[in-house]
């Protein structure tokens, strides 16, 4: 899969029933027939066959916000890999830190779930991210780089692969780190990736936690950030747009 940039992907988390969110694709669809870069919308489980027919002769992605590790058996209450991609996913949000902290999902675990959702042909966001406390203690490199470390199979290659740097205290807050900071965070995401994978270089670099309408164009300028990871702002078309827009996407 092509990603080309900018790749702004939105999350709806626990939003949307029917209407609403057919409202919103449907809002989008109509934007995005082509694309220069790459838009994607994670709606909640529900919604993703509805929302994946309604975008289908549009350049959009859709997935899913989560998958189990196991493709089918005695899981509850679960969703698989291969579910999603049999809905219409093409990719799949792992690793987000409502997952890691509301629900308690480790990096094994979310290594586990990488291989399910690679195993059902679906890109992986990968998200990690430092909490306040972490940041506070000057712990967050060393933080990223076990989240890296410990959520990453051996041997995967660069393709099927975009990481999302989200710092926890900036999801859904308004606050962000400063450009400084997230250039050089990214800076360093790219040089470990390099390290890690081969061709690792090339996997795309997102920024999330309080992306807006109006600080996506100098979040997006910054280099080494080749797109964004948007939570609230993308539960309103008109905002994800100008988001997109503010990216140099059209
Ligand atoms: P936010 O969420 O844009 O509402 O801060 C970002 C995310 O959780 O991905």
């Amino acid at each position: 899969m092509r990603l080309d940039r900018p790749v702004v992907f939105g999350n709806w988390k626990m939003n949307g029933l029917r209407a609403e969110g057919l409202a919103l694709a449907g809002a989008l669809a109509e934007r995005a027939v082509r694309l220069t870069g790459t838009l994607g919308i994670f709606p909640p489980f529900t919604l993703i066959h509805a929302v994946a027919q309604r975008v289908k002769d549009t350049a959009i992605l859709v997935g899913g916000q989560d998958c189990h590790e196991r493709a089918s058996g005695a899981f509850t209450g679960c969703v698989s890999a291969p579910m999603l991609a049999d809905a219409g996913a093409k990719a799949v949000i792992l690793g987000h830190s409502e997952r890691r902290h509301g629900f308690g999902e480790t990096d094994a675990l979310i290594r586990a779930k990488f291989r399910a959702a690679r195993a059902a042909g679906l890109l992986v966001v990968l998200c990690i991210g430092e909490t306040e406390a972490e940041y506070l203690a000057g712990e967050r490199r060393s933080r990223l780089v076990a989240q890296l470390a410990g959520s990453l199979p051996e041997g995967i290659g660069p393709e099927g692969l975009v990481v999302a740097y989200e710092p926890v205290w900036a999801i859904g807050t308004g606050r962000t780190p400063s450009s400084d900071e997230i250039r050089a965070i990214h800076g360093e995401l790219r040089a470990l990736l390099a390290k890690r994978i081969v061709g690792g270089e090339a996997v795309p670099l997102l920024y999330g936690g309080s992306v807006k309408p109006e600080n996506a164009a100098e979040i997006m300028a910054l280099s080494d950030v080749d797109g964004v990871l948007v939570g609230g702002a993308s539960l309103d078309a008109r905002s994800f747009w100008s988001i997109y827009r503010a990216g140099g996407g059209a």
